[in-house]
């Protein structure tokens, strides 16, 4: 049979983060241990779903919650979520203006579907989270990254964001708590970002997946603070409840003068031709919002040991320069044999991992301009695991200095 032709866009599509295992799996079939430091799931390492989450979804199969839900998603699962994002982050939205959906990731398509059509730009910051960078070029649009800046903990540089607008921008994307940087934005930051929207006509799309793991400051929602501006939020379980081989996130419009009700009605057909989001595991989402809350402290007390020893550590290492992560579980140091020692940062990655086991993210797949030069790591193994794996990382950056 003649070869099967596919589409151009569909060859636009990368993730980073997932597109290094061929090369870790390929070496573990030699019998190498791997220290995989580049995924972000919790539930892989010593953190493990609540036992109240894991009753509820059980109770909800055995009680015969089986059914398609609404493609919305379920009544009393959005009427929870308006009360988290208003008990938490101060957000006021009512259950209407929330779609619930197979975790955030699908949210991003559904909404770039919705917001990006060809030659369409986003503005993105850089680094990024790659599905952003992804879906814009695969709805024919151009990803446009805005500075953040290392030196000062990762914020973002409002002067390239402003000079970045164009008459084809249609939105500001932010990522607070940041993946891949950790970096939590400052209030100020946000208001000036929301300015610049305002001043524009441009809506902001907010990815808030990180909200409730922070660790000194205060997380400030977008949408609190956005009065005219238009916010799309974007929000899930997998990272605070533990769900994240479960697939849960939602999307809320706060939508000043009705500015996104054309917005929030294509995203709803978009969930009507998808049909909905697994009915008993949003019968589980309803436990999550309103069960205890116990162990997001305790889960942000073991991340923040472990965000202080894989800071100091890697900062220790000759070679290797790090800001200090305030929120979620990543770290994006920066290698500075890259462009001398190694060519690209992706070079550094495979020769890390063929030499050492250890398995980083490149940080040119985070962002072309701003991410290149880094890597990113979890934080996410016990504190054991990444003494051995930083051991290792130390030993390969002393041998290679002395090459
Ligand atoms: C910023 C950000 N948004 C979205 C996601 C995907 O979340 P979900 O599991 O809800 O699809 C991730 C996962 O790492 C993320 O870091």
């Amino acid at each position: 049979m003649a070869h099967v032709k596919v589409t151009e866009r569909v060859h636009t599509i990368e993730y980073a983060i997932r597109d290094v295992i061929v090369y870790a799996k390929a070496l573990a079939k030699t019998g190498r241990k791997i220290y995989y430091l580049n995924i972000g799931d919790p539930v892989a390492f010593d953190f493990d779903t609540p036992e109240h989450i894991k009753q509820a979804l059980f109770e909800a199969v055995k009680s015969g919650a089986n059914a398609y839900s609404a493609s919305e998603g379920l009544p009393e699962l959005r009427q929870a979520i308006c009360e988290k994002e208003k008990r938490l982050n101060s957000v006021d939205i009512s259950a209407e203006d929330v779609i619930v959906t197979s975790g955030i990731s699908e949210g991003i398509q559904m909404v770039m579907a919705a917001l990006v059509g060809a030659g369409d730009e986003v503005l993105l910051p850089g680094p990024t989270y790659p599905p952003y960078i992804s879906y814009t070029r695969f709805f024919g649009g151009k990803p446009v990254p805005y500075r953040t800046v290392e030196e000062e903990g990762w914020q973002p540089d409002i002067n390239d964001l402003r000079s970045k607008i164009s008459k084809e921008t249609r939105a500001i994307v932010v990522i607070n708590p940041n993946n891949p940087c950790g970096a939590l934005y400052e209030e100020k930051t946000l208001r000036q970002i929301l300015d610049i929207a305002a001043e524009y006509g441009v809506p902001v799309v907010s990815d808030e997946i990180y909200d409730q793991l922070v660790f000194e400051k205060k997380f400030v929602s977008m949408a609190s603070l956005a009065q005219d501006v238009p916010v799309i939020g974007l929000n899930g379980f997998s990272k605070a409840y533990l769900m994240t081989g479960w697939r849960l996130g939602y999307i809320y419009f706060h939508s000043p003068r009705g500015a996104l009700k054309e917005l929030k009605e294509c995203v709803e057909k978009e969930a009507r031709i998808r049909l909905c989001a697994n009915t008993p595991v949003q019968k589980a989402g309803i436990a999550a919002l309103k069960g205890p809350q116990d162990h997001i402290r305790e889960m942000i007390s073991k991340l923040r040991a472990r965000r202080d020893y894989a800071w100091k550590r890697l900062n220790e290492i000759k070679g290797v320069s790090c800001a200090k992560p305030e929120a979620a579980f990543y770290i994006f140091p920066k290698i500075h044999g890259v462009g001398s020692k190694w060519k690209t940062d992706f070079e550094f990655v495979l020769d890390l991992l063929k030499e050492t086991g250890v398995l980083f993210v490149h940080g040119s797949g985070f962002c072309p301009v701003y991410g290149v030069s880094h890597v990113r790591g979890v934080f996410l193994p016990p504190i054991g695991v990444l003494e051995e794996a930083f051991n290792l990382v130390e030993g390969f950056m002393e041998k290679k200095a002395r090459l």
